[in-house]
């Protein structure tokens, strides 16, 4: 091992680490979700259902689709969610009797979809789609987005995710969708963890260094974790932004969209939310 480097990158990629990027000024979206080993490590987590790590755990996703269905009754609804991934509340859907769309840009989770229909006799129509810029199917009376996936886009991708949204819905349609709370936000602190192999092995095949840097802005409610991956042959980063919510900022944020009425429910009971450090549901109607 040699005790200088030449150059100064190495300075320059210190000094960028330790930088505070301005709250979503950076998006790396499609490495997280596209590139081939993270796609299918992804899809491993996706369907461990003792984790809540990439999808929320069995009991907790088949508590939400109960209660869905007693106040948006499922049988011959049109539904459509985006970012379904695997197929875990689309399935759900299918099975209570809606016909059903699942739109995800990860070909990886969506072939697991379709195999996984196919074998239960659901017909479900998957597409492999960018909903932020692709069309949607319209007149749906429920669209859902599901696992804080809204508080990962930047504020603009936002607003132009639920007016596409209210566009595709039914007069009488509802948007469904989770966040994720300011009291989880208030348990995070900021700190860097440099390892081998970080999260053993979850971002590249073979040896690497992982560092995670996890910065927290306080003001604006937003987090992010920051993941620069040094494998042999290649490095690259990944930027996970997350805006957190009160009930009053989200329903400010939504209404200021054009949608006429705005409820919070528990995410697992669709009752009332006790607050505290967990995600919560969105009812939005247009
Ligand atoms: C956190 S996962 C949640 C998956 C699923 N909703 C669940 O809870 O099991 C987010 C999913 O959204 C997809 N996704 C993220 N951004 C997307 C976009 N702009 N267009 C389509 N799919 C997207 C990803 O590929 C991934 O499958």
């Amino acid at each position: 091992m040699r005790g200088a480097y030449p150059g100064a990158i190495m300075y320059d990629v210190l000094a960028d680490l330790l930088a505070r990027p301005a709250p979503f000024s950076v998006s790396t979206t499609e490495t997280l979700w596209t590139d081939p080993h993270i796609a299918s490590e992804m899809l491993r987590f996706h369907l461990d259902e003792t984790n809540d790590f990439a999808s929320r755990r069995k009991s907790t996703i088949d508590a939400f689709v109960g209660w869905l269905d007693r106040r948006f009754p499922f049988t011959g609804a049109s539904v459509t969610d985006l970012g379904c991934g695997p197929g875990l509340y689309t399935a759900r859907y299918a099975k209570r009797g809606a016909v059903v769309t699942g739109l995800d840009f990860s070909g990886n989770s969506l072939a697991y979809a379709r195999k996984a229909a196919e074998a239960a006799g659901l017909s479900i129509d998957y597409r492999q789609a960018d909903y932020l810029r692709d069309e949607f199917v319209g007149n749906q009376d429920l669209v859902t987005l599901i696992y804080g996936d809204f508080c990962a886009m930047a504020p603009s991708k936002r607003r132009l995710l639920l007016d596409k949204v209210k566009a595709a819905l039914k007069p009488n349609g509802v948007f469904v969708f989770d966040v994720f709370s300011t009291g989880m936000l208030a348990e995070i602190s900021e700190g860097t963890t440099l390892e081998s192999r970080l999260m053993n092995g979850f971002w590249a095949p073979g040896e690497y260094v992982g560092l995670k840097s996890t910065l927290v802005y306080r003001d604006e409610a937003i987090g992010l974790d920051r993941y620069l991956i040094a494998a042999p042959d290649h490095t690259f980063q990944v930027y996970n932004w997350m805006q957190y919510y009160t009930p009053a900022s989200i329903i400010e944020e939504v209404m200021a969209a054009g949608y006429s009425t705005v409820e919070i429910a528990d995410f697992r009971t669709g009752g009332s939310w006790a607050g505290g450090a967990t995600a919560f549901a969105v009812i939005a109607r247009p």
